[in-house]
């Protein structure tokens, strides 16, 4: 036993809901954005499962590049510096670029990479996200498209982690820790 194993899944959303939402938040882009002209920029690992669900809705896309960023801190203490560890490879500058990400909880991680890509020189960047918790929000974000919107509890699956673990599960679920389901 590794002292993960005690822990519980709860499924939120199920992959079947995931489908289905997925597919309008595409809709919604779509309307919002010219496809012909954008590269969607990916961030890293969270955002991987669900841009590549989503991007597969939109073939019109020009390019589709990848970009990492690492907060610094504790999970649930968020330190607010945020690193980016891997950048995109193709030039944004003079181009609509669109943000591809897992989930804004305080919102610090979008808002560096957005500022990061209107750094460089991007035309427009714009958001979309799966997951929002907006009672933890530090940073305002304004995204083009949100998924579902969660309450303060910690998700993974559909490409989201605890320490590397459960990203490649096909539905989100809360992960409650071991002391919580020996009192329930
Ligand atoms: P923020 O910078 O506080 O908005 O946090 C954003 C990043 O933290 C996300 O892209 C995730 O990688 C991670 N994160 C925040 N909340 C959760 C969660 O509930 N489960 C898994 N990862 C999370
Ligand atoms: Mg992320």
């Amino acid at each position: 036993m590794d002292g993960h194993d005690d822990r519980r899944l709860d499924v939120l959303i199920t992959a079947e809901e995931l489908a289905v939402r997925v597919a309008e938040m595409a809709r919604q882009t779509a309307e919002a954005i010219e496809c012909r002209e954008t590269i969607a920029v990916v961030a890293l690992k969270g955002g991987l499962i669900f841009a590549s669900d989503l991007v597969r809705h939109l073939p019109d896309l020009r390019a589709l590049d990848f970009v990492q960023a690492r907060s610094y801190g504790a999970q649930t203490a968020p330190s607010g510096e945020v690193r980016i560890v891997r950048d995109v490879e193709t030039p944004v500058a003079g181009k609509d670029v669109l943000l591809i990400d897992d989930i804004l909880d305080t919102g610090n991680t979008s808002a560096t990479l957005l500022d990061h890509l209107r750094a460089q020189g991007a035309r427009t960047v714009e958001l979309v996200t799966l997951l929002d918790k907006p009672s933890r929000r530090q940073v305002p974000v304004e995204p083009l498209a949100v998924g579902f919107e969660v309450p303060d509890v910690f998700v993974v699956g559909y490409g989201m982690d605890f320490a590397e673990r459960y990203r490649h599960l096909p539905y989100i679920a809360s992960l409650e820790a071991g002391e919580d389901r020996a009192k329930t």
